[in-house]
């Protein structure tokens, strides 16, 4: 089966619900014929703004995390329940933002994933190498930790959606090469295979992350392996609809 393109915005701690508003405002009638899948990660705080603003339009809102239990005492998280009851249909999980900043492990991230996908809610996973690690030659075994260890009992891989962001290339302008993308999440889906089947890892929708504009979006697309974005910056502004219509 055919992979599905799928283009995510990241807002990150962008945005207000009035420019938020304006700017969906703007991209629904430049998305209208999209092929892809497409979805815009907002602050927890502009949800049900956003959905409301992107009501009628192909673009669904999604989180920026979410957290693993139902209810209770964690202060400043967010329950897979709180995000269905607006119609949230993805989260992102274990963004590298949130490992270096905020802690996060790839043991929280694995129980941020599993309680996702109990709830339907479809988690953007994300994994990728720093600059040190690039030029250590660490990539493979970072990468290897982070997919085994994030990922661990899942039960349905093809639920899942894998974001690689490289953190050398996330809001510096510098672009993993077409070349360097696709062979890195080729490798990805190759220890997906591993993990769980190489036919379920062939059903994997694999992101690229880090700088992608409206510029290098598509000669990231045309990459075999490279299935969708997930963009930072170029989502705070129309090029995202130049992005999300690649293939035109
Ligand atoms: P960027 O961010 O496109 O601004 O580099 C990507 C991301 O962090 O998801």
């Amino acid at each position: 089966m055919a992979r599905k393109p799928f283009i995510a915005g990241n807002w990150k701690m962008n945005m207000t619900a009035e420019s938020g508003k304006a700017l969906i405002a703007e991209l629904k009638p430049l998305v209208k014929e999209a092929k892809c899948n497409i979805a815009l990660c907002v602050p927890a705080i502009l949800i049900p703004a956003m959905v409301k603003a992107a009501k009628g339009s192909k673009i669904k809102i999604g989180a920026q995390n979410v957290h693993w239990a139902a209810s209770g005492a964690y202060t400043g998280e967010i329950s897979c329940e709180q995000l269905k009851e607006y119609g949230v249909k993805y989260a992102i999980i274990g963004h590298s933002e949130r490992r270096q900043y905020f802690g996060e492990t790839d043991e929280g991230v694995n129980k941020r994933t599993l309680a996702a996908l109990e709830n339907d809610i479809t988690p953007i996973v994300c994994v990728g190498e720093t600059l040190s690690e690039r030029e250590n030659g660490e990539t493979e075994n970072v990468l290897s930790r982070q997919l085994e260890n994030g990922l661990k009992s899942v039960e349905d891989i093809t639920k899942v959606v894998i974001a690689y962001e490289p953190v050398w290339a996330i809001g510096t302008g510098k672009t993993a090469t077409d070349e360097q993308a696709q062979e890195t999440i080729k490798f990805i889906r190759k220890k997906l295979g591993k993990l769980f089947g190489v036919k379920n890892a062939n059903r994997v929708v694999i992101q690229y992350g880090g700088s992608m504009n409206a510029k290098n979006c598509k000669g990231l697309m045309a990459q075999p392996d490279i299935d969708g974005g997930l963009i930072g910056g170029a989502s705070l502004k129309t090029d995202f609809a130049i992005i999300v219509n690649y293939n035109k």
